[in-house]
């Protein structure tokens, strides 16, 4: 155990939070020290922190920043190969590692800042895939029964950045993920951006590392880099509305930007927003990104307090706007 850590450089914010205690979680047994404190402390999971805002300069409790490496192939035949891989490890790393050995999966899901433990959690989706699609099952420690167990696809309830992990009492720790990835590539062009950028680039022969490459691009066109202006991506999730709301909407709003979803219509958080007048505005420390209006940032010393206010003033202007509560995608730690 360590203690009065800063934990600036572990999350992307860059949000200078003090961690009472502080433990780096790298074997299992690790973990079993960190049940011997489950029920008596307060206890912060903490992955690579790209989705992570810390409220407070001072955090009263545990937090665990989960470290464990490697990955193993577990079985492979001419179709498929299933990996397991520790929530330690680096998301691109892997990505880049399938994308190597032209395994396909994963390849639209390049760049995203996180661990792989993280990935479950909020079910990370860009560019036309989501996680769930890869995930065969996760390995789970039970802070508070102290026990190991495999969670299935189907145990996670996935679904559009959720998952069971996301709203759960604080005692689960993912601790490895199992993938399962196909060897014979089937490209996945469904979004727009990428597709016009693969055709533009005249390659004959399309790999998953092309297509990592390609999405690596797009991302770094868009989204700012955590290393120098500090950000976890989306701050909020697109919100699902009914079809009867959308159609209200749009006889007000010709141009509103929204996407079939199974539950009714998924709008663009980053359109609604930006009508609000917030793409490019700073106040103070804190602002919306010029180029994204979804992506909120730290221009220098913001503290959690100051960009949690204006993350508040941004749903309750898109709330009087139009009606639609915005409900962010950041894991928000008071
Ligand atoms: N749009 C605007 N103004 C903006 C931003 C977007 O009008 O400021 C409209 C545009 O019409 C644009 C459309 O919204 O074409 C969609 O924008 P974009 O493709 O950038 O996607 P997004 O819905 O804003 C989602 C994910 C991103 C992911 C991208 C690409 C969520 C919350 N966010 O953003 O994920 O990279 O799609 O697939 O679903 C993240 O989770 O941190 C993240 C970056």
């Amino acid at each position: 155990m360590e203690y009065n850590i800063s934990l600036k450089e572990m999350n992307s914010f860059h949000l200078d939070c003090k961690a009472e205690k502080f433990m780096r979680v790298k074997e299992e047994r690790d973990l079993e020290r960190l049940s011997e404190y489950y029920g008596k402390e307060k206890i912060y999971i903490l992955g690579s922190g790209s989705n992570t805002l810390f409220v407070k300069q001072h955090y009263d409790g545990i937090v665990a920043r989960i470290e464990n490496k490697g990955l193993r192939i577990i079985s492979e035949n001419g179709d498929n190969i299933t990996v397991e891989v520790s929530s330690g490890q680096v998301w691109n790393d892997f990505v880049e590692w399938a994308c190597e050995n032209n395994y396909s999966g994963v390849e639209n899901l390049a760049a995203v800042p996180s661990s792989v433990g993280a990935v479950p959690v909020q079910n990370i989706g860009a560019y036309g895939s989501e996680a769930k699609d890869v995930i065969d099952k996760v390995l789970v420690y039970d802070l508070e029964k102290k026990e190991f167990k495999y969670w299935t696809n189907e145990d996670c309830d996935f679904g559009y950045r959720y998952s069971k992990f996301k709203y759960q009492k604080g005692n689960l720790v993912i601790w490895k993920v199992v993938f399962k990835l196909q060897k014979h590539f089937v490209l996945n062009n469904s979004y727009k951006a990428l597709k016009d950028k693969l055709e533009s680039s005249n390659q004959t022969i399309i790999t998953p590392k092309l297509v990592a490459q390609t999405v690596t691009e797009i991302r770094n066109s868009k989204l700012p880099n955590p290393e120098i202006l500090g950000n976890v991506g989306s701050f909020f999730k697109n919100p699902i509305i009914t079809k009867e709301q959308f159609l209200r909407l749009q006889t007000l709003y010709p141009n509103i930007v929204a996407f079939d979803d199974e539950k009714g219509k998924k709008i663009s958080a980053g359109w609604l927003i930006e009508q609000c007048g917030y793409k490019g505005k700073r106040i103070g420390n804190v602002g919306v990104y010029e180029k994204q209006a979804l992506i909120v940032v730290n221009y220098s010393n913001a503290s959690g307090k100051e960009l949690l206010d204006f993350s508040n003033s941004i749903i309750e202007t898109v709330k009087d706007k139009f009606d639609i509560i915005l409900e962010p995608e950041v894991h928000i730690v008071k």
